[in-house]
């Protein structure tokens, strides 16, 4: 029977006999909950064996790295965090299509990471938090065909390593759903805003920046998201929400701001309802909640002067807006 403390000592045994006494084990955490717990639960099992990378591609939401190292490092994770910002931005440079600059970051994400860990000395094993859904889906089959129009998107997961690395794979989460790793999650100490997080891309704030990504574009984005998501929280709307985020448009339009025309950016944010993120619906935030999400935007992101909510279902349109 199902039980997650039952499991979680499952997972353990069956890590430790697979690792052996000696083994070493790397993990590419993505700050996502399934990297977080598969790091608690390696943690666990082999204890200071484990050595997880945390790639901060300068991609991520404001204080996120920070989020992290905060969780892990405390439940005894052995987390070593790369700076790649500067690395990833040049990569990024000139690059204004979406599918381009998914694959511009999957590159610089293999780079990073086989430069970092070549540091670290030698490794037996790689752990993945592969779920049973990512094992269906990639076999193809009844469950696992999701082509079409739903699915357009080239999916550069973060994460997604070369083929021909050197590594027998650890992937303990490989008969697990979603939910299943959630409730592991918790026995094994996750913080909630880690643990019941909304997904969050792989190439991140890049594909919620729209056109060329630039310190400073990113700069912008991130306090509005900010803004947005923490406002969300405080108003408890955030559980009634599958995805929500802020996007950076290349639009300038005109304001006032005092007496002095503006002429700044357009932010848009946008929240969705959906089971599977194949169709999703615009979810329907009290107007009072968007009234003060854009006050708050505009007077503390100087930056912008306009402030759109993306009432759009998918399909037509996406719930990225790259
Ligand atoms: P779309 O925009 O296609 O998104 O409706 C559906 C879900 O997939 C996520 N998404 C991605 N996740 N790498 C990822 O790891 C990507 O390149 C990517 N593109 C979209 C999106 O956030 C949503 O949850």
């Amino acid at each position: 029977d199902w039980t997650a403390a039952h499991i979680v000592e499952e997972l353990i045994a069956d890590v430790q006999a697979q690792v052996g006494e000696e083994g070493r084990v790397l993990l590419g955490i993505s700050g996502g909950v399934d990297s977080s717990t598969l790091a608690l639960l390696l943690a666990r099992a082999v204890g200071e064996r484990l050595t997880a990378v945390f790639i901060d591609h300068g991609l991520l939401r404001l204080g996120e790295r920070e989020q992290v190292e905060a969780a892990l490092r405390p439940l005894g994770v052995n987390l070593v965090t790369v700076d790649a910002r500067k690395e990833f931005l040049g990569a990024l440079k000139g690059v204004s299509d979406p599918e381009l600059k998914r694959k511009a970051i999957g590159r610089e994400f293999i780079r990073a990471f086989e430069r970092e860990t070549a540091k670290l000395g030698h490794f037996d094993f790689l752990a993945q938090g592969t779920l049973y859904p990512d094992v269906i889906e990639s076999a193809g089959g009844a469950h696992g065909d999701k082509s079409g129009a739903a699915n357009i998107k080239s999916h550069h997961n973060v994460g997604g390593l070369p083929e021909d690395l050197q590594f027998k794979l650890v992937e303990p989460f490989r008969t697990l759903f979603k939910d299943e790793v959630r409730e592991i999650a918790q026995l094994l100490g996750l913080p909630d805003h880690i643990r019941m997080r909304h997904p969050f891309p792989g190439p991140g704030l890049a594909i919620r920046c729209l056109g060329e990504v630039t310190e400073e574009k990113l700069d912008i984005l991130k306090r509005v998201d900010d803004i947005f998501i923490s406002g969300l929280r405080e108003f408890g709307l955030y559980d009634d929400c599958s995805q929500a985020l802020a996007v950076l448009t290349p639009i300038q339009s005109v304001g006032v701001m005092g007496d002095e025309r503006t002429y700044s950016y357009t932010a848009a944010l946008r929240a969705v309802t959906t089971d599977d993120f194949m169709t999703a619906e615009w979810a329907r935030l009290p107007y009072d909640f968007l009234a003060t999400m854009s006050n708050r935007i505009v007077n503390q992101v100087h930056e912008i002067n306009r402030v759109v909510y993306d009432i759009t279902g998918k399909p037509p349109a996406t719930i990225e807006w790259e």
